[in-house]
């Protein structure tokens, strides 16, 4: 079969054309990545986030059942399909928007915050390896100072949102594929780095030791690691200790974490945050793609974590996108007219994680949703529309956006409450730490109204930055004392699982509503 491949620049220009030769029955969204096309992913192809979509104008094979539930008819028959749900069944042309391949270069940024340095030092890279996101600090191993700090997205996120997909993926055969993507990635942007500072200084810096703190699973997909018993109850993961090699003179280390969902980015957090300098009570919480989060009581730490689905960054929402320039990060929704705020103040093109906070806190203030995530008869069936992009499509926010949200913030609010239960003294203070990809810009109030957060913590919250990679570079600069820290968190640490709480399933149903709680 023959497959012309459009990559286009808007919706009628072709920006490069490239044809290819491939089997019968292949399937497109296999024959794109082969061809280097970053489309996104987020569901790992299970045809459950409508994020794939591409428009075949010739030659598309019979819609699937969910592309029925992604289209309309008109749709169907102007050749818009899933790049997973279709197979490659005659000769085709297909037209792959541009925006989409080029995702990962957008939220490409360089960030200098000081250049204090000597040609005689030596230099260490602190990574956080997120799900969605890769954080990477050039660090001053002399001075101690961060000379230089680089994030790109995860290129892993093309096959799939979530650490569960991405598990799913490496167990039917991606293992390989996926170790390369992030050791790529990990390369990449530590060669952005020393560029970056090469540019600056006149000189490479020397490089001897790069600390890694990710999450089990990207850990384990890291190393090459089996996701076989780590994808499936009771969770268990190849190793949660800490390791070190050595590779071409560069000493190696990736932080110890304490279960499979409690990584060694919580741990580096913590070691970092040290709750334990004190006895007041304290709650880190770490919202992305899953939420974890730890409680230190003034004794030990308790750790719970909450599967939240990537719907609070952007993911499973049919306007959703991450947190890249163009992106609604800011909804204010006066009667039924809304302004929205974009990254970097661009046309919008699409919604992210506290965009859709903020947008369903606007409607329930505007009664245009209900408490248990009814639209309003005001309301179109489609959804109600936030904004236009440059090229006229609507992005809007549906019933079913509403009902991923609710499953997201269900998930996340039973969590806090099962841990604040284990508070003794409920009369001391509890801080609260935001961190993670969607806690370090948490609107805090449209989180409280949404019952996303309990009000009783709302006075307590402040945003912690990323803590995983300041843990990673506190671990560069002292790492005997980081590493006494980490072991002793590591052994006062008591995972509590939520799924084995009597109360949860009860607990979740409740909070599946827009109350606070
Ligand atoms: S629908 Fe194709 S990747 Fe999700």
């Amino acid at each position: 079969m023959e497959v012309v491949i459009r990559l286009m620049k808007d919706n009628r220009t072709v920006e490069e054309e490239k044809t290819c030769t491939v089997p019968e029955q292949v399937s497109l969204s296999w024959l794109l990545e082969q061809q280097g096309s970053l489309l996104q992913y987020v569901c790992g192809g299970n045809g459950t986030c409508g994020k794939c979509k591409v428009k075949v104008v010739f030659g598309a094979s019979e819609p699937t059942a969910s592309e029925r539930k992604y289209f309309t008819e008109e749709e169907l028959r102007a050749g818009y399909r899933l790049a997973c749900q279709m197979k490659v069944t005659q000769d085709c042309v297909v037209e792959v928007p541009r925006q989409r391949e080029r995702m990962q270069g957008l939220s490409a940024t360089v960030n200098q915050i000081d250049t204090v340095s000597d040609r005689r030092d030596t230099y260490g890279v602190a990574i956080d390896l997120g799900t969605t996101t890769l954080a990477f600090a050039l660090v001053n191993l002399h001075g101690g100072q961060v000379v230089q700090t680089y994030t790109m997205e995860n290129s892993q996120r093309t096959y799939g949102a979530d650490v569960m997909t991405r598990m799913q993926r490496a167990n039917e055969g991606a293992l390989h594929t996926l170790q390369e993507c992030i050791g790529r990635d990990l390369q990449n942007g530590i060669q952005m780095l020393q560029n970056q500072f090469e540019r600056q200084m006149g000189y490479r810096p020397s490089m001897v030791q790069v600390v890694i703190s990710g999450n089990t699973t990207m850990c384990h997909l890291l190393q090459g690691f089996s996701c076989e018993r780590l994808a499936v109850a009771p969770f268990v993961p190849v190793t949660t200790e800490k390791r070190e090699w050595e590779q071409d003179g560069i000493k190696i280390t990736i932080l110890p974490g304490a279960s499979a969902f409690i990584g060694g980015d919580i741990i580096s957090g913590l070691t970092y945050l040290d709750f334990s300098s004190d006895d007041a009570p304290k709650l880190l919480l770490d919202l992305g793609t899953n939420g974890e989060m730890v409680l230190w009581n003034g004794k030990e730490y308790l750790a719970t974590s909450a599967a939240a689905g990537p719907a609070l960054e952007g993911g499973n929402i049919s306007c959703g996108c991450a947190s890249v320039p163009g992106a609604i990060y800011d909804v204010l929704i006066a009667g039924e007219k809304s302004q929205v705020k974009t990254i970097g103040g661009i046309a919008p093109v699409g919604i992210c994680g506290s965009g859709l906070l903020s947008a369903i806190s606007g409607l329930l203030d505007n009664h245009l949703l209900d408490e248990y995530g009814i639209f309003s008869d005001k309301v179109k069936v489609s959804g109600y529309s936030l904004a236009t992009t440059t090229t006229g499509e609507s992005i809007r926010i549906t019933d079913e956006d509403i009902r991923a949200f609710l499953m997201a913030k269900s998930a996340i609010v039973t969590g806090v409450c099962y841990l604040l239960k284990q508070l003794d003294d409920r009369e001391k203070t509890l801080q609260v730490y935001l961190a993670g990809g969607l806690g370090v810009h948490l609107p805090v109030n449209a989180a409280v109204k949404t019952g996303l957060l309990p009000k009783q913590i709302k006075s307590n919250c402040r945003p912690a930055g990323n803590t995983s990679l300041q843990g990673a570079i506190a671990y560069l600069i002292n790492p005997c004392e980081m590493n006494q820290r980490m072991q002793s968190i590591c052994n006062s640490l008591t995972v509590l699982p939520l799924n084995e709480w009597e109360a949860f399933e009860e607990q979740f149903v409740a909070h599946m509503t827009l109350k606070r709680v």
